[in-house]
């Protein structure tokens, strides 16, 4: 798919429903896709922006026996609050749809239905680990033991969260049942299995040859890995109660692995938003004119890369991804993010603190993403780039700007006059800068997009700089003229092109321009407020974030340890 897409396909990893988002999550992988897919629409694509909660799972079995709740009330529960946070923050899903419903069970059962009838999985008998005590197969992540790579003592039966290996439970050293401490056993079980090995040659064709250029060096890499290692058959299926029960003879009692289901998720959720928006799903996920696209963490790309592309590919009617853009992960204040140490910010917990501060979390994680290596947040980086980026060069330009129309001119658009040298030069920056940013963020670099809206912003406060209207404004009026028209283009220019990166303040700058325009609107350099155009009273986008309310994050984190 290298000619230009139709039509773009962009999921984002769907949010286990068993906990609250917190910043990691949006910077590794809803901020990056939201500000794509944001571009898109500025640039009037065809886009499906999906999503959905992965309600199924084991970890979610898990929750609600620790809570003495229903896996169904542990999921409505985070459910709601996952949908508030991503509202909250513009994440701008054209559908957020959920494993639990019906259309899901359909999808993914008939897919798994149809694997089985071409011959492509295999049933296996084999010796799954049982915990004798509670009298139950014991899922992957119900095993816990020494990760043979680093050595963690608390690695889990699927993953290691301290080194980031994937595992299976049989790597495991010393496992034992995290719910009733004893040593689990082998016991035998009917399982079917996705022979992967079978598809290597697929993988290596498509990634290793096909993408070695333009598929991110951390993602190809880990995908490398896998193929080196050589790939195993997976069962893809559990002895468990809760998730989508085996829609196949000999599958009562067992459902569905969650790795699966979940990923079918993007395409019932696609099904869902068409049917909704009364078109037709299928060009979203079969035509070779579509770009798909997936945003996801690190820990995901395992998944992404190689199992469901092999599902999809086995189906046959399906196109793979374009992209992966996997990010890596985001540490807070130099230690990893993590749950259960409560050592995170939530995003439910941020919109109390600093209310509508949307665009300066958006912003921040942008600015430091984890999108090359693992990257560190501190609330004091979170404060010097709202005060001197946002406050002191964003803000500040468009402020300065506004303001200063309203004093001349009652807040109308001044005419052009003659524009000089410098004044050309201003806005022919403007009129190359989008393509700029477009290469950025069609290459999946968002940090660097992101600091181009700064510096777009910089090249504004020094253009005023530089020419002083204030200093002019009695002496020759004309000139003053044509200066704030030219400051002004810029203006209208970066509510556009920010709006990806910065949509709530966007809006606000486009209620104050009183205008509307597409990122190629900006591109063919034609003016974009005209002279006479009357602006609404100037608004101050940002405020400095004083100390205070740093120390008081700082002493909530560290509070959360005792
Ligand atoms: N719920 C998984 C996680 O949080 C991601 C699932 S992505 C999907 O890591 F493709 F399976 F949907
Ligand atoms: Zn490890």
């Amino acid at each position: 798919m290298s000619s230009q897409p139709k039509r773009y396909t962009v999921t984002a990893a769907l949010p286990y429903t068993n906990g609250p988002i917190h910043i990691g999550h949006l910077a590794g992988v809803y901020v990056p896709a939201d500000i794509y897919v944001r571009y898109l629409r500025l640039k009037k694509k065809d886009v499906a922006f999906i999503c959905g909660s992965d309600e199924h799972g084991v970890a979610i079995s898990i929750k609600a026996k620790k809570e003495g709740k229903t896996p169904q009330q542990v999921i409505d529960h985070y459910d709601e609050i996952i949908r508030v946070a991503f509202d909250s923050f513009g994440i701008s899903f054209d559908n957020y749809s959920r494993t639990s419903r019906a259309v899901h069970h359909e999808t993914a059962g008939e897919i798994f239905k149809q694997l089985d009838k071409q011959g492509q999985l295999l049933i296996k008998e084999t010796e799954q680990l049982y915990d004798p005590e509670a009298e139950t197969f014991l899922a992957d992540r119900l095993v816990t033991g020494t990760c043979p790579f680093c050595q963690n003592t608390e690695a889990y039966g699927d993953q290691c969260e301290s080194c980031g290996s994937s595992l299976s439970t049989s790597d495991l050293i010393n496992p034992k049942s995290s719910l009733s401490g004893s040593i689990p056993e082998f016991k035998k079980t009917k399982h079917w299995f996705l022979p992967l090995d079978q598809h290597e040659e697929f993988i290596e064709e498509w990634i290793l040859k096909g993408h070695r250029k333009d598929w991110k060096p951390n993602v190809y890499g880990q995908v490398k890995s896998w193929i080196e290692t050589g790939l195993q058959a997976r069962a893809v299926t559990r002895d468990l109660d809760w998730g989508i029960p085996v829609p196949l003879h000999g599958g009562a009692g067992k459902v569905l692995y969650v790795w699966f289901d979940a990923p079918i998720g993007y395409i019932s959720s696609t099904k869902e938003w068409a049917q909704k928006k009364n078109i037709d799903w299928e060009p979203y996920w079969k035509s070779e004119d579509t770009q798909l696209v997936h945003f996801i963490g690190k820990d995901n790309i395992v998944f992404h890369c190689i199992i469901f592309p092999i599902i999809l590919k086995n189906v046959g009617t399906y196109i793979l991804p374009e992209n992966v853009p996997a990010n890596e992960f985001l540490n807070l204040e130099g230690n990893k993010i993590s749950t259960s140490k409560n050592w995170a910010v939530w995003l439910h917990e941020y919109l109390k603190d600093f209310p509508e501060k949307e665009d300066v979390l958006r912003y921040v994680l942008t600015a430091n993403a984890p999108e090359t290596k693992d990257n560190d947040f501190t609330w004091k980086e979170f404060q010097t780039r709202n005060n001197s980026d946002l406050v002191a060069i964003f803000g500040n330009f468009i402020n300065r700007v506004m303001v200063l129309t309203q004093k001349y001119y009652d807040g109308k658009v001044p005419s052009m006059g003659e524009l000089k040298a410098a004044d050309k030069a201003a806005l022919t920056k403007l009129k190359e800068v989008p393509s700029i940013m477009e290469k950025k963020i069609e290459n999946y670099h968002f940090r660097a997009y992101s600091q181009e809206v700064i510096n777009l912003a910089r090249l504004g406060n020094k253009y005023l700089a530089e020419h002083e209207p204030w200093k002019l404004i009695k002496t020759d009026p004309k000139r003053v003229e044509t200066i704030m028209f030219t400051a002004l283009q810029i203006s209208a220019g970066l509510s556009i092109l920010s709006e990806p990166l910065l949509p709530f303040t966007a809006l606000r700058m486009m209620d104050m321009f009183q205008f509307k325009a597409s990122w190629d609107d900006v591109i063919s350099g034609q003016p974009l407020l005209a002279a006479g155009h009357l602006l609404q009273k100037p608004q101050l986008l940002f405020e400095k974030i004083e100390e205070e309310a740093i120390e008081k994050q700082l002493q909530k984190l560290k509070n959360n340890q005792s």
